[in-house]
């Protein structure tokens, strides 16, 4: 479903930044693949890379080189009325809800907006608006689809945001620290509603996330980015019990509360 091969991409950072440091490097000869129905983590601290890498799946960023591959599209060279083609079978889900959704909007139109851009009539927008709520446990529907964003709890709000992501039925979704913004108590009713939606309809999901468990918990396979390179990959068991890379170690300590032993990294 997604094949990035040999992808790179450099910034040239504005403001201050000094001349002589050169461009930045946020994406720096990445290749992975993930398969349809598969749940991808990409995990790595700040700066990494991830969310560049997320913004190149959906053809947000285009690679300086290399070749991005996305349900039998390559994105890198494609025009941009392509793109807006493509973008319609994918969904993007961000960190805080409020920048998915409308602070205007009612429920019902930030839901059904992605359908209306797709042609879908009315009526068949609002009774799949309606079971996009209900999919992602906001029921009944009819409860949520006047209210305001403001008027929701931050989960509420996150649920309504992955209900307009997945309400066009997308086969890949990308989530950018779908749960960083929420409550522990509430995080784990995400990720579990990422794992329902593979379940019920095959979406590939690709989550970006700083947090360790979180990634375990969801995901079928994960990769590690430091400074725009892949450091390790693999099965997330098997890369979370045995790490190969320093890094990767160093991740998994800090996220145990612990300072590695010693502190190398790369
Ligand atoms: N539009 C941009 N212009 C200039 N530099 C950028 C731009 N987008 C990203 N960068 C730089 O590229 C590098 C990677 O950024 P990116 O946002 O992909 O990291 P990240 O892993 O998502 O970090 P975080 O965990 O903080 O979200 C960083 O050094 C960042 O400052
Ligand atoms: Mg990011």
């Amino acid at each position: 479903m997604i094949d990035v091969r040999d992808a790179n991409k450099r910034f040239v950072a504005p403001g201050l930044r000094r001349r002589d440091e050169g461009p930045v490097v946020a994406v720096d000869h990445v290749s992975f693949s993930v398969g349809a129905g598969e749940i991808l983590a990409v995990v790595g601290e700040s700066g990494a890379g991830k969310s560049t890498v997320g913004r190149m799946l959906l053809g947000l960023e285009r690679p300086d080189s290399g070749e991005v591959w996305v349900d039998g599209h390559e994105l890198g060279d494609a025009s941009e009325r392509a793109l807006r083609r493509i973008r319609r079978r994918m969904s993007l889900v961000l960190q805080d809800p409020y920048q998915s959704l409308h602070p205007g909007w009612r429920v019902r139109t930030a839901v059904a907006e992605p359908l209306a851009i797709a042609g879908v009539s009315q009526l068949e927008r609002s009774e799949r608006a309606a079971s996009a709520l209900e999919e992602v446990g906001l029921a009944p529907a009819a409860d949520f689809v006047d209210r305001f964003p403001h008027e929701l709890s931050g989960g509420q709000r996150q649920r309504v945001a992955f209900a307009r992501a997945l309400a066009g039925r997308p086969r890949v979704v990308v989530a950018d620290e779908p749960t960083s913004m929420l409550d522990a108590s509430l995080r784990r009713g995400i990720l579990d509603l990422i794992t329902a939606m593979r379940e019920r309809l095959e979406t590939t999901f690709v989550v970006i996330t700083h947090d360790l468990a979180a990634a375990r918990y969801v995901a079928d396979r994960v990769v590690v980015m430091l400074n725009g390179q892949i450091v390790e990959s693999g099965e997330i068991g098997q890369v979370l019990d045995h790490p190969a890379n320093e890094y990767t170690k160093m991740l998994l300590a800090a996220s145990e509360g612990r300072l590695p032993e010693e502190a190398s990294c790369g």
